[in-house]
Formats: C-alpha cells, sequence, structure tokens
C-alpha cells in the first residue's frame, strides 16, 4: 500500500479550513478576573443580558454587562471558589424561581430555595423572574377593594386589587406593621399573600414570620427573603422573585398581594452591582436605570380582563426616607410610578398616633373607585375634616378665644383623630369600620370624653356583634348603607350602656 502525502496534507487542510469552532468559543468561557460578587470572563460572545451562566463549581452567575472583549457577571453565590482561569458555561435561559401553591406557608430565598427547614418544596413548575408586564387590553380597571382591615387606609386613601400603592416613611414608623396587618386581614378573603422582605435583619424576618404564624395568616403567604448579611446580588433579585411567584397565581385567576418591604435597600443593592460592574454612576450615584428597575417591577401589578380570568395583582412597594425627605431620588422615582403613596411620619408615630399616616400628604388615585358604597359613603369628607382641623389645631395654638363653631370643629377633629387610631394586629372588618365611622360623622362621639373613644368602639363591636348581628351581615353582604334609622337606633342602643370614665 503507498501513502500520498499530497492527498493526506490535502484532507488535514480541507479540515482545517471547515473546522467550525464557533459553538465552543460562543458556549464556554473563561474567568479573567473574580471579586466583590463579580466576575468578568471572555469568550461568552454570544451571551444574553439576564442570561444565567454556570461557574464551573456549580455556582451561578447572572450575564448583566455585555462588552466587547468581556462579560460583566454577578457571581449568585459565594465567589470564593471561583479562581480566575475557570470556566464558565451559558445555560441559554434565563434565572427561574418555583412557583405554585407548594410555597404557600414556606419562607424561601430569591433563588427559591427553602430556608426555613421544612425540607424540599413541592412543586413542579417554575417561571422565569423577569416577564413582560401584562399590556394595556390585558388590563381593566381596578373595581374591587382590598381591604387591609386598618381604618385610616380603608377609609382615607383605600386600595383596590390590582393598585400600586406606595407605603413611605422614616425608619421605625410602622412600615412593616402596615404590611403585616394587612395580610392578616386578608384571611377569608380569597388573597395569596407574597411578603418580600429585602435587606432585613434575620432576627426581624423571624419575627414577621412568627407573627404571621401566629394570626394563621402564613397558610396563604409565602416569605421571601434576602436578609442583609446576604450578598447584593440576592437583594436585587428578590422582588422579581416574588412577583414572579405571585404571577402564577394571578394568571391563574387568583388575588394576589405582592409586598416589597424595601425597595430603597433593594436600589442600594442594584447601586453596589452597578459601581462594581464600572457602570457609570448619577444622581447619588444609582445608575441611569434605576427608574427601569422599579418601573418594570411594579407594572407587573395588574387587574387582568375577565377574558384572562380576571386575577389581580397588588403590590404594596415599600420605601424608606431619610428624615422625612419624600423628594430624594428612589421616593419621587417611586411615587411616578406607583397609583399613590400612604406617608407614615415620625412624629405622628412618637406623639401616639398610630398608624401614623399623614392624610394630608397621602393618596390614592384608583382605590376610591372600588371602595364599598357603604364606607364612601360615611368617609366622603373625612379626609377634609381632618386637613381643616390639623390647620386649625395650629391656629388655635395661640389661646385666641374661640367661637362657637370653630370649638365644634376642634372637638369633631381630636375624635376623628382618635377614631383612626389601631392598635397592633388588631386589623377591623370592614362593616364595623363603617359602625364607627358613622357613629363618628354623625356626632355620636363629639359628648364623650376623648379618652373613652377607643373603649367605646370596641365595647360596640362586641355588643354588636351580639345584639346587631344582621346590621352587620347586611353592610358586609351588600356592601350599601343601611337606613338611617336603622344605624342611628343601633348605635343609641349601645350607647345607652355605655359607661363613660368619670373623673
Ligand atoms: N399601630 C401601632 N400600635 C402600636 N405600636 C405600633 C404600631 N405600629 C407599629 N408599632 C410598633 O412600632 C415599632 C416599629 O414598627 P415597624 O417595625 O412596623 O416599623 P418600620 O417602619 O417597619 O421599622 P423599620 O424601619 O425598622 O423597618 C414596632 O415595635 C411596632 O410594634
Ligand atoms: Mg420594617
Amino acid at each position: 500500500m503507498s501513502i500520498n502525502a499530497e492527498e493526506i496534507s490535502t484532507l488535514i487542510k480541507k479540515q482545517i479550513e471547515s473546522y467550525d469552532s464557533d459553538i465552543e468559543v460562543s458556549d464556554v468561557g473563561t474567568v479573567i478576573t473574580v471579586g466583590d460578587g463579580i466576575a468578568r470572563a471572555h469568550g461568552l460572545d454570544n451571551a444574553m443580558a439576564g442570561e444565567l451562566l454556570e461557574f464551573s463549581n456549580g455556582v451561578m452567575g447572572l450575564a448583566q454587562n455585555l462588552e466587547e472583549s468581556n462579560v460583566g457577571i454577578v457571581i449568585l453565590g459565594p465567589y470564593t471558589g471561583i479562581k480566575e482561569g475557570d470556566e464558565i458555561r451559558r445555560t441559554g435561559r434565563i434565572m427561574q424561581v418555583p412557583v405554585g401553591e407548594g410555597l404557600l406557608g414556606r419562607v424561601v430565598n430569591p433563588l427559591g430555595q427553602p430556608i426555613d427547614g421544612r425540607g424540599p418544596i413541592e412543586t413542579t413548575k417554575s417561571r422565569p423572574i423577569e416577564a413582560q408586564a401584562p399590556g394595556v387590553m390585558d388590563r381593566k380597571s381596578v373595581d374591587e377593594p382590598l381591604q387591609t382591615g386598618i381604618k385610616a387606609i380603608d377609609a382615607l386613601v383605600p386600595i383596590g386589587r390590582g393598585q400600586r400603592e406606595l407605603i413611605i416613611g422614616d425608619r421605625q414608623t410602622g412600615k412593616t406593621t402596615v404590611a403585616v396587618d394587612t395580610i392578616i386581614n386578608q384571611k377569608d378573603q380569597d388573597m395569596i399573600c407574597i411578603y418580600v422582605a429585602i435587606g432585613q435583619k434575620e432576627s426581624t424576618v423571624r419575627g414577621t414570620v412568627e407573627t404571621l404564624r401566629r394570626y394563621g395568616a402564613l397558610d396563604y403567604t409565602i416569605v421571601v427573603t434576602a436578609g442583609a448579611s446576604d450578598p447584593a446580588p440576592l437583594l436585587y433579585l428578590a422582588p422579581y422573585a416574588g412577583v414572579a411567584m405571585g404571577e402564577e397565581f394571578m394568571y391563574n385567576g387568583k388575588h394576589v398581594l405582592v409586598v416589597y418591604d424595601d425597595l430603597s435597600k433593594q436600589a442600594t443593592a442594584y447601586r453596589e452591582l452597578s459601581l462594581l460592574l464600572r457602570r457609570p454612576p448619577g444622581r447619588e450615584a444609582f445608575p441611569g436605570d434605576v427608574f427601569y428597575l422599579h418601573s418594570r417591577l411594579l407594572e407587573r401589578a395588574a387587574k387582568l380582563s375577565d377574558a384572562l380570568g380576571g386575577g389581580s395583582l397588588t403590590a404594596l412597594p415599600f420605601v424608606e426616607t431619610q428624615a422625612g425627605d419624600i423628594a430624594a431620588y428612589i421616593p419621587t422615582n417611586v411615587i411616578s410610578i406607583t397609583d399613590g403613596q400612604i406617608f407614615l411620619q415620625s412624629d405622628l408615630f412618637f406623639s401616639g398616633v398610630r398608624p401614623a399616616i399623614n392624610a394630608g400628604l397621602s393618596v390614592s388615585r384608583v382605590g376610591g373607585s372600588a371602595q364599598i358604597k357603604a364606607m364612601k359613603k360615611v368617609a366622603g369628607t373625612l379626609r377634609l375634616d381632618l386637613a381643616s382641623f390639623r390647620e386649625l389645631e395650629s391656629f388655635s395654638q395661640f389661646g385666641s378665644d374661640l367661637d362657637k363653631a370653630t370649638q365644634a370643629k376642634l372637638n369633631r377633629g381630636e375624635r376623628t383623630v382618635e377614631v383612626l387610631k389601631q392598635g397592633l394586629h388588631k386589623p377591623l372588618v370592614v362593616e364595623k369600620q363603617v359602625m364607627i365611622l358613622y357613629a363618628l360623622t354623625k356626632g355620636f362621639l363629639d359628648d364623650l370624653a376623648v379618652e373613652d373613644i377607643l373603649r367605646f368602639e370596641s365595647e360596640m363591636n362586641t355588643w354588636l356583634d351580639s345584639n346587631r348581628p344582621e346590621l352587620l351581615a347586611s353592610i358586609r353582604d351588600t356592601g350599601k348603607l343601611p337606613e338611617d334609622s336603622e344605624m342611628k337606633d343601633a348605635i343609641e342602643s349601645f350607647k345607652h350602656t355605655f359607661l363613660p370614665t368619670s373623673n
């Protein structure tokens, strides 16, 4: 047998010419630098923004910066095991989290992994954490109330299912309490709740979970948490993981409430990531796309059209302010994205007005159309009354003689403030809210001492339960205000039995 050298060399040449190394080069890359939770890799020419990448030791990463010669990657896990020169692979998909009923009652991290020590999550379904928000035609207007059980909110700044309402305030002003009480009040209201805790102390989250469990609210709640000690990428991802879990229920025709507590900490985590990725900093050193960070999240709240099952996803984002400054960058951004805000104020909180809602600075742009008729009737003028009371109050401090009408307004105002106070974890059903507000606006409380008002309310509620259950039921079932005569009769009958504190 003779070997033709010529033939062999042409064969080899041909093979070299047609050798196609594209797949190799684009799907596997090499880590160039790693540190501070960020890695850079070259060779990932086809990587997509937001794509999930896998390091050779199994840790995952998110492709963030797609640059000409390399890709900036956020590492979703411990980065100490990753070295320069390590291999990194594309996965071809974006990040997903497990979704479904199996998550109810569980505490998970933003990757959907359980951290409550109660075994694996039983579900086979998952959803990408980034998804397109429902379009205009897929939506309908907000027309059902979301009862928070908090008088000051349900009466003054009502929230509708599918709405986005910002809750904003300094630290320690009762923000988390508003969220927890709202979740507790969703019992038997056909609502699934998702509480996303971002950058909070583990002990605080634990306390919240315990409270929810104690009030039997954990059964319909998913807690997603990225703690203060978790790496920044997890804090950044937590809200998207939460909303993805919510969407699964919404698109199945259910009603979902998602609370993001809080988005300031998410924005700070995102700023950290962006600076490490060497993105140019802008105002307050946040990257230019920090508005998009929140708008793409909150746009996913919706009330779906009937054709799509009529489900809803209500978003309650929280923002923490510094010294009450609601004109800072993140607060103004989120105010402009949401359908209203509830402003909690420290000085109200410390003067004992809890929940410390500033009625003047709080609005709800769509919820009013979802209020039940009875509530709309009794709460109609409450907000204006309260505002004029605040005005008069500062004026009357000068100690000048007050005419009767002014005195009466002040009197009513003081009682209004008192009625809107509410204790910790004591959400009130809407029919009872209507009763006390009716008593207030019709002047039944004017001759009571301010100190007696909260006791009057709680004793009246007990009395109504045993003496006028049908009146409560009619408000609850029809949503309409009963005849004045019936309402007055009930309140007066109770008032006869009420013993004022004598001193
Ligand atoms: N309506 C209320 N009645 C009585 N106490 C309340 C009320 N609301 C909140 N508190 C108390 O005030 C404290 C702060 O409340 P909370 O943790 O809800 O505030 P926060 O604004 O979320 O605080 P942080 O900024 O630390 O997250 C808690 O100890 C809570 O028990
Ligand atoms: Mg809090």
